[in-house]
């Protein structure tokens, strides 16, 4: 049984919950790695939304095991909520299991992640302000608290009040903000010991024996690879690895474990946040996109930067993740566009770049070079097999297997679980 990574290929919001859900039905593990409740996976069966932040998406699937793990920020506060949510919608959610070196997203990141941005005004980077980027910050600085603190209060306490007091001096003397208490974070904090306690766990080994057992085990990436705070545009990012590395150390299992890795990329683009993007459409068509592809953020509501489908930034994206092949979704949304474009270069500051460029100041200058390819006008929406599809929508799919070396597996052509061709053909 393989080990499936699953990547966000883009700049988040590519349909990873939808893509991960499809192929849960035949896991037996699905894991989180990276990121903590910046995440929003949407998952729609039959008449039911589920907007999933913490919980990977596998839960929905009785004999998937859930697991969080050590490379996941996690805001115990979020955690508690889904898992209350998901029992009030009948989906059992105590097969979980998180690791208990996941860190702790403390109630002074979200407040510090809301005074930095406000603080950067202009160059401000448009994040969740949900404490993610301050959490990874203390993770990398080694004042982090993890999830095993919480089970000896007087360890607890001591990291605690070494963490607020210099959390304190930042706040207020840097941020002309108000300081916080240790008392209600402590007392908060100490009780989720009780209601989380079950479910922690060694979740490296958990994996390991899985893997030996032969289990079919998924990872499912949050945010994507533009977003990498390695290999995204910097310092637009998210503060962790959501590109295929992070797997493997945002869980413990070694590199050579892994058999398949699965890229998601809306047959568009979208960014929500601020930063550089080359293919953003300032017009009608823009403004149509987000319409009828309800670019919304699942988080946060914002409306999502649209524009044409940048094939420079999706060829980055197989080569920095390694990806053995591409799911691509709403491809259903391109139905409403007379013609296409696709971008298949950049032109910045008097030069011509078919490689996704380095340098951020000839990102911020890209122009694309686009390709034209025929629309299709007709709604895809109920078509199952790859040979139903009109001629045209074939040819963008095969355009774009050519152009970044990989074969398109999946295809969505609506929101729904069993609205995607499976491209065995
Ligand atoms: P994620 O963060 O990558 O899981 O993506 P989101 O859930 O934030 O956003 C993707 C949106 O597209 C959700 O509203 C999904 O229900 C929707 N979606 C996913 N795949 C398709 C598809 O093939 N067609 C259409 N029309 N919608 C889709
Ligand atoms: P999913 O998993 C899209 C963006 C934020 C901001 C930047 C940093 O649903 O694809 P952060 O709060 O992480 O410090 O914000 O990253 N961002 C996402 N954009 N989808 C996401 O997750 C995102 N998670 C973070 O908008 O630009
Ligand atoms: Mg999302």
């Amino acid at each position: 049984m393989p080990t499936t990574v699953l990547i966000g290929a883009q700049w988040g919001d590519e349909g990873k919950g939808k893509v991960t859900d499809h192929l849960s039905e035949s896991a037996d593990v699905v894991v989180r790695y990276q990121g903590g409740n910046n995440a929003g996976h949407t998952i729609i069966v039959g008449t039911e939304r589920f907007a999933l932040t913490l919980i990977p998406s596998g839960v929905l699937y009785p004999q998937v095991t859930p697991v969080i793990g050590n490379g996941c920020v996690i805001d115990p506060s979020v955690l508690v909520t889904e898992m209350a949510e998901l029992a009030d919608r009948n989906i059992d959610p105590t097969r979980l299991k998180i690791s208990a070196n996941a860190h702790l997203i403390m109630p002074y990141h979200r407040k510090l992640d809301a005074v930095m941005e406000r603080f950067l005004g202009q160059q401000q980077i448009g994040t969740t302000k949900r404490g993610i980027g301050p959490a990874y910050m203390d993770k990398f600085s080694r004042h982090g608290i993890r999830v095993q603190d919480l089970f000896d209060p007087k360890i607890f306490r001591q990291k605690l009040e070494v963490a607020l007091k210099d959390k304190n001096k930042i706040l207020t003397k840097v941020y002309n903000s108000l300081p916080m208490d240790i008392e209600p974070i402590a007392d908060e904090y100490l009780g989720y010991a009780d209601s989380i306690g079950d479910y922690v766990t060694d979740t490296s080994l958990l994996l390991w024996e899985a893997q030996q057992a032969g289990k079919n085990i998924i990872f499912e990436g949050a945010q994507g690879t533009l977003l990498d705070i390695d290999h995204g545009t910097y310092p637009f990012v998210t503060s962790s690895n959501p590109t295929a590395g992070g797997a493997t150390t945002g869980s413990g299992v070694g590199p050579t474990t892994i058999d398949r890795i699965v890229g998601v990329a809306k047959a568009y683009i979208t960014r929500v946040g601020t930063g550089p993007f080359p293919t953003e459409l300032f017009d009608d068509i823009g403004a149509k996109m987000v319409d009828i592809g309800g670019e919304f953020g699942t988080v946060t509501g914002r409306r999502r930067r649209c524009g044409w489908l940048d094939l420079v930034a999706l060829r980055y994206a197989v080569r920095v993740n390694g990806l053995t092949e591409l799911a691509m979704t709403k491809l259903d949304i391109l139905s409403h566009f007379e013609n296409l474009r696709v971008a298949v270069g950049y032109d910045s500051l008097g030069d011509r770049y078919t490689e996704f460029p380095r340098q951020q100041r000839v990102l911020y200058n890209c122009r694309p070079v686009y390709e034209e390819l025929p629309g299709w006008n007709t709604d895809i929406s109920n078509v199952r097999k790859f040979s139903d599809l009109p001629k045209e929508a074939q040819h963008y799919i095969e355009y774009v297997e050519d152009t970044i070396g990989i074969p398109i597996s999946m295809i969505g052509v609506g929101p729904a679980r069993d609205a995607t061709v499976m491209r065995t053909t």
